[in-house]
């Protein structure tokens, strides 16, 4: 097989690329964004090794299109990944990854041989907040209200004031994105949708939860809550919160999110379909935390500060049950497991300064999209 993987130099890339078996001719087309690829502004030798590597644009992708005829499957990894960053570089966020998307169809669209199957890595930011339930019905609420969120009202709530339950995502959920980020990636989901059906090409698209796991780039301050709670603890310098600590996320393991790109690429039947990856457990902040502060054996200098994100979400769980029947079997890794793989590959990485990793939160605040709770 012939496979185009682009963004295939970013930290799920990289694993990616490992994956595949040696008979399988790989190109990656990635832009080696500024932003992302701080530490090795290049391919790394690795990816040479393996890989065609062609530098440039998803946007600009036409001018590559001689190499890309013949392509059989074509995985889109390229995409903007920073939640609260495409909040205010909004056109940055529709560029790469909207237009980015339309520029890639277009360039499908003109091949003599189309690919036989597209895989897009999508997210759980489409779904916004969710479903909740009251015990009786599915709801899914407007989102929380700046208000109750001053006020140090976390959770979610339904017209009648009652505190709703969340329900773990679904793939036939309502798509309600939060921030410009989630639209951002509905519109990829929508454009190939649309596309695909229409050249009978088979399409996957692979929801991802909060993924993880060592190569995941150290110096880009918009990603990575695991990198930016390890540097801090591992240093022994004190480390903030958001809201109450009980915000939860499905953190799920790199390695079991490339094994399920891989089963879309081999497999034999159409997929056609929308698929979540997550862990399928839902997980505190605070729990994070204190399992890497276990790990490193160092006492974790927390502070609740009460401050929040303007557009996030309070809790994400993947439902893992499509995947299951579509796919097979789902055994990720443990959350102690996977953070234990990460520190090993962390204690060996130059620790960040903290100024690196309070940029994002210092823009936030400047744009006025990081608030605190009133006392
Ligand atoms: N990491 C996560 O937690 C997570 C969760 C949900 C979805 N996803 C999705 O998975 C994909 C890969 O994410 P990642 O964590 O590896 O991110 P990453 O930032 O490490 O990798 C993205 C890669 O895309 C490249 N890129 C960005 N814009 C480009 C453009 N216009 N043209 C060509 N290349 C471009 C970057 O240089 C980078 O190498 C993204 O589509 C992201 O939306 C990631």
């Amino acid at each position: 097989m012939k496979i185009l993987v682009t963004g295939g130099a970013g930290f799920i890339g990289k694993w990616l690329i490992e994956k595949f078996p040696a008979e399988h001719e790989i190109i990656v087309l990635d832009s080696l964004d500024e932003q992302v690829h701080k530490t090795l502004p290049d391919f790394s030798p690795e990816l040479k090794v393996r890989a065609m590597c062609i530098q440039a644009d998803v946007q600009l992708i036409e001018d590559h299109a001689e190499i890309l005829e013949g392509v059989d499957v074509v995985i889109h990894l390229a995409a903007q990944t920073g939640t609260g960053q495409s909040m205010y570089e909004i056109s940055k966020y529709v560029q790469h990854n909207a237009n980015g998307t339309a520029k890639l169809l277009e360039l499908i669209s003109k091949l003599q041989r189309k690919p036989h199957r597209i895989i897009l890595s999508s997210s759980r930011a489409v779904y916004g907040d969710g479903a909740y339930t009251d015990g009786k019905e599915v709801y899914y609420p407007k989102g929380r209200s700046l208000a109750n969120l001053q006020q140090g009202l976390w959770e979610v709530y339904g017209d009648d004031g009652q505190m709703l339950t969340p329900l773990p995502m679904q793939e036939n959920h309502l798509t309600k994105p939060t921030s410009v980020y989630g639209l951002t990636k509905l519109w990829q989901e929508q454009l190939l949708q649309n596309y695909c059906e229409s050249q009978n090409i088979d399409l996957a698209i692979l929801r991802f939860q909060n993924v993880y796991g060592p190569k995941q780039e150290l110096g880009n301050p918009y990603t990575g809550i695991i990198g930016i709670f390890t540097n801090a603890i591992s240093q022994g310098s004190p480390l903030e919160i958001f809201e109450d600590g009980l915000v939860t996320r499905d953190f799920v393991f790199v390695a079991d999110v490339v094994d399920a790109v891989v089963k879309c690429v081999v497999n034999e039947k159409p997929l056609n379909s929308i698929i979540n990856v997550g862990s399928g457990q839902a997980v505190t902040l605070i729990d994070v935390v204190q399992t890497i502060a276990q790990l490193v054996n160092k006492p974790a200098d927390f502070k609740i500060s009460g401050r929040f994100r303007v557009g996030d979400i309070r809790h994400a769980i993947a439902d893992m049950h499509h995947y299951q029947t579509l796919l097979g079997q789902w055994e990720p890794t443990s959350l102690k497991n996977g953070l234990a793989q990460y520190l090993e590959w962390y204690l060996n990485q130059e620790p960040l300064s903290s100024e690196t990793l309070q940029a994002s939160l210092k823009e936030m605040e400047q744009k006025g999209l990081l608030l605190t709770k009133r006392p």
